[in-house]
């Protein structure tokens, strides 16, 4: 594991914006996996000003994202669908046919879970996989539990995790409780993984997944084992390692 030590959450968005666009200029038809959350969004906006510096070019990139709530429509603000036209798609000369997420207004859960595998695969895999850690050490939406689960599956969120996303909702009654998410072997297929990590609130996670066991206790401590992973963490996140 390669460990980059930003000074800050600005500082972190451009480094991990740099690898990115690193990754697309060395292979122009990457396949991206993205995430969502706060951790990422300034690397977005960096991805943003750098295309409108003319410093990339997106028009033959793919993207997967990691996950989708379940039972939300792709025009709720809150899916993760309009999340990344908002706050990256819409900004950029990415193909409108090129970007796929799971579709969280399907009910037939295993034609989802077998349909976002056979696009991913369909994709040649994700050369990149960007990652945040979530407060209880899940990746995508990989809860803490007693296996590690394999493939794209449909996932109950922690209680931890409602609280946590609740702060995006006009309350906690509104945050979905299922999720589809990318499985653990899914993510651990990429060819690369970037973490990024900010913040004194993740501090004792990051130390517990990189430095601690490998456990589906916490779903990110399997990243340990992968041969290509790059994690960029701020000083206040890195408080636990110094
Ligand atoms: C998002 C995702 C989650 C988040 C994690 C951290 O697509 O899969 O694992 O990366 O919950 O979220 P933030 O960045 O909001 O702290």
């Amino acid at each position: 594991m390669n460990l980059m030590i930003a000074s800050d959450y600005d500082d972190m968005s451009l480094k991990a914006a740099n690898l990115i666009l690193a990754q697309v200029t060395m292979k122009p038809d990457s396949v991206l996996g993205l995430a969502t959350g706060s951790t990422p969004i300034g690397t977005y906006q960096q991805l943003i000003e750098r295309f409108h510096a003319g410093d990339v070019d997106f028009s033959r990139v793919r993207t997967v994202n990691l996950d989708e709530y379940r039972g939300l429509t792709r025009e709720d603000p809150q899916s993760y669908y309009y999340f990344m036209q908002e706050h990256l798609f819409s900004h950029i000369n990415i193909a409108p046919d090129a970007s796929f997420i799971p579709d969280g207004m399907n009910d037939d859960v295993q034609a989802v879970c077998d349909a976002y595998e056979e696009t991913i695969r369909g994709l040649g895999g994700v050369d990149l996989q960007l990652l945040g850690l979530g407060n209880n050490g899940h990746i995508g939406f990989n809860e803490p539990g007693e296996v590690f689960e394999k493939e794209t599956h449909c996932v109950d969120l922690a209680q931890s995790t409602i609280e946590a996303n609740a702060r995006f909702f006009a309350s906690v009654d509104d945050v979905p409780t299922q999720a589809y998410t990318m499985g653990i072997q899914t993510i651990m297929n990429a060819k690369k993984i970037l973490v990024i990590v900010n913040g004194a609130g993740k501090a004792e996670i990051l130390k517990k997944a990189f430095y601690g066991p490998v456990t589906p206790e916490v779903p990110a401590s399997i990243l340990q084992m992968h041969p290509d992973v790059t994690v960029i963490a701020d000083e206040t996140a890195c408080g636990g390692l110094l």
